[in-house]
Order: C-alpha cells, then structure tokens, then sequence
C-alpha cells in the first residue's frame, strides 16, 4: 500500500494526469480571475491592486513586458492587447535576453513581468534591473507571496489555483485574460477606448468560461487528432497575428511534453524558408480566426495544401469555407478576433496531451524540464 502515489491521486481528482486536469479546470480558472474585477454594466474594470493613474501614464512613453516560457507568449498576445487599446508601444522580451543588452527602460517606462510561479530566476533579475533603472513594475503572477509580487509595485493575481504539471496551461490562459484586463483599465484611464467598445469587450470576456467549457467538452476529437498525427517527428504550426502568438504557445507545448519537433511560423513568412520543409502528409496546423487576416492566411494555408502537407485548420465556428482548404476542421465558439487567443489555445493544449499521452510520455514531468527554474 502506498500512501504517497494514493495521495497523489487523490489530488489529480481521478484525471491521469495534472495536465489534463488543469486543462479541465480552465473555465473556472478565468471565471475566479475576472470575478469582482470585470463590470460590464457601469464599463468599469476594478483592479484594487493596479494603482496606475491617468496621469503616470501621461508620462509613459513605451511598455516593456518581460518573461520566460509560457508566460513570455502570454506576453505577446499582451502586446497586440495594449498597443491597440492604449496606442503605448510595448516590446516583449525573454528575461534571459533582456537583462544583458542594456535595455531602454528609464523612468517613463512601464516593465509588466509575468510569472507564474513568480521565483523564475531570470525574470526576478529582470525586475530587480528594471527597478534599478526607474520603472515602474506592474507583476501578473499566480503565486500570492512570490519574490515577484513582493518586489513589483502593483501586483495582479492570476487566480488560477496551484499549477502542478510542468507544461503550463491554466496559467497561460489567466495571464491572458488578467492582461486583457489591464490593458482595458489602462485605456479606460487614459482614455484612449470608447466605452461602448470596452464593454462589448467586457461582455464577450465573462463569456469565455463557458466558450472555453464547449471546447472541453469536444475534446474527443482532438484527442483523436492527436493520435492519428502523433507518430510524426516534426509538426508545424502558422498563423498570422494574434493566431501566430498562439502558434507560439501550441508549439511549445507539443514539443516539451510529446518530444515532437515543432515550429512555429507566422503563416505570411513561410515562403522565406520554411516551405523548404513542407511535404507530403506533414502535419501544418492552421489557425485562422482573425477575420481582417483571413484572406492572407487562407492563401498560406493554400501553399501548404499544394505541396500535399497535412492541414489542420482552428478556426471560427460557422467558418464553412475553410474545410474546403483543410483536411481537418476544429472549430472554437466565436468571439471578437481580439480575444480569440484564450479560445484557440485550449484545442493546442489537448493536442500536446494526447499526442504526448500516445506516444507513451511522462506527460506532467517532460524530461529535462521543471515547473520553477531557479538557476540563471
Ligand atoms: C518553466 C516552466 C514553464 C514556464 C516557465 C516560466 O520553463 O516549465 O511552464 O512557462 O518556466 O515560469 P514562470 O513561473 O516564470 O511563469
């Protein structure tokens, strides 16, 4: 009889595995982040711990926002975020880059770390630095107590519950609704959003939860994606845009958990390179669900087609036109473009899984990895 392995499962709540757990508990994971704090009746976002005022922005001049992983692609949805909403430019950098090139952050400079452990070493030293120059430091992190919420000024909590498996999934999609939040609290203070569009914002984000359930509850289809394309060695991924951020993120889980050879590419920069390793049967995961990029990235996905690659298209529900194009079609529930990511990511997610899960993988802890890297 043992007591630790019966522990532990106990603690999975019957799942294999924490990743698929975490996955499951994403619904209530961006319900509990945007609780209290989203109010699309009065257009108001109230984040008690953001004291950032209309006038300390009035003497910001760019944005940097600094992390390592997961957290660094949540970045760059964060990016697109804010940059649209508050017209700041914001530039995303990995903590390990950041700190050794001199970096351009003074006084009038806002440095957002995201963490979810909030112990990361290089993202800790990034603050430290950021902090030495005069930034002021805002912290999205999941860990209350951290180093980085002790050390940021304004610290926003991802409320995604205790994060187990190495690979991260719940935290990611916190980190992005919480930067969704700030940027609509940034913009709202500056005034660089109409009201009526930050609710419409606001309304299609306490909708997510239940969109992101729907997908959950298909999963069997992906689940059989992830079996049938798992015996490939190399799978890519494109998109444009905020699809390509995600792209990113579905890159990366894949290749730490299932060991497959993956890539990301921005779909429109394929033919610079990459195409070169495009052929029969290879697995090209497609998203397409930014409707002002569709055009382009339907022709993208046409020069994969022609060269017989595999497509697997994401894309918005009611979008007929695109199985046309696709061998295979996994629709997400539609929402504003703008949001889509916190949608997109969940299908990735259950593909790295059940790829990973097929090939036989010790899916909650990838060789090689660990959940808190410590050591610079
Ligand atoms: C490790 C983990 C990743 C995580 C990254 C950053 O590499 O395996 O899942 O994204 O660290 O961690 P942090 O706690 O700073 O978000």
């Amino acid at each position: 009889f043992d007591v630790k392995w019966d522990a532990v499962a106990a603690e999975k709540s019957g799942y294999p595995h924490f990743m698929l757990k975490e996955i499951h508990e994403q619904p209530r994971a961006l319900k509990d982040t945007m609780t209290g704090r989203i109010d699309p009746e009065r257009g108001d976002i109230r984040l008690d711990e953001i004291t950032i005022k209309a006038e300390d922005l009035e003497n910001i001049d760019k944005i940097f926002i600094v992390a390592c992983g997961t957290a660094y692609h949540a970045g760059i949805v964060g990016k697109h975020a804010i940059e649209r909403l508050t017209r700041i430019p914001v530039e995303v950098d990995i903590a390990s880059e950041f700190r050794y090139r001199d970096p351009m952050v003074d006084d009038r400079t806002i440095v957002i770390i995201i963490s979810q452990s909030g112990e990361t070493a290089d993202t800790l030293a990034a603050l430290r630095e950021s902090k030495k120059r005069g930034a002021r430091i805002i912290a999205i992190t999941n860990v209350v107590g951290s180093s980085v919420s002790r050390e940021a000024e304004d610290v926003l909590y991802t409320w995604a519950g205790p994060e187990i498996a190495v690979a991260s999934t719940k935290a990611y999609s916190t980190q992005l609704v919480s930067l969704y939040m700030l940027a609509l609290k940034m913009a709202l203070e500056k005034g660089t959003v109409d009201r009526e569009e930050a609710v419409e914002i606001m309304r299609e984000m306490k909708q997510l939860p239940e969109k992101a359930q729907r997908i959950i509850g298909g999963e069997q289809k992906i689940k059989e994606l992830a079996y049938q394309y798992s015996k490939w060695d190399d799978v890519f991924f494109i998109g444009r845009g905020l699809d390509y951020a995600v792209a990113l993120e579905g890159s990366l889980k894949l290749k730490e958990i299932s060991y497959i050879h993956a890539e990301a590419y921005p779909a429109g920069e394929l033919k610079h390179g990459t195409l070169a390793l495009i052929t029969e049967g290879i697995p090209v995961i497609s998203l397409v669900t930014q409707e002002q990029l569709y055009e382009k990235t339907l022709s993208n996905i046409k020069e994969v087609e022609a060269r017989e690659a595999t497509v697997i298209a994401v894309a918005m529900e009611g979008d007929e036109n695109i199985a046309k194009n696709a061998n295979h079609v996994i629709y997400i529930p539609r929402t504003i473009p703008f949001l889509t990511p916190v949608l997109t990511v969940i299908p990735l997610q259950l593909f790295a899984y059940y790829a990973a899960v097929a090939r036989g993988c010790d899916v909650d802890k990838p060789r090689n990895l660990a959940k808190s890297v410590t050591v610079e």
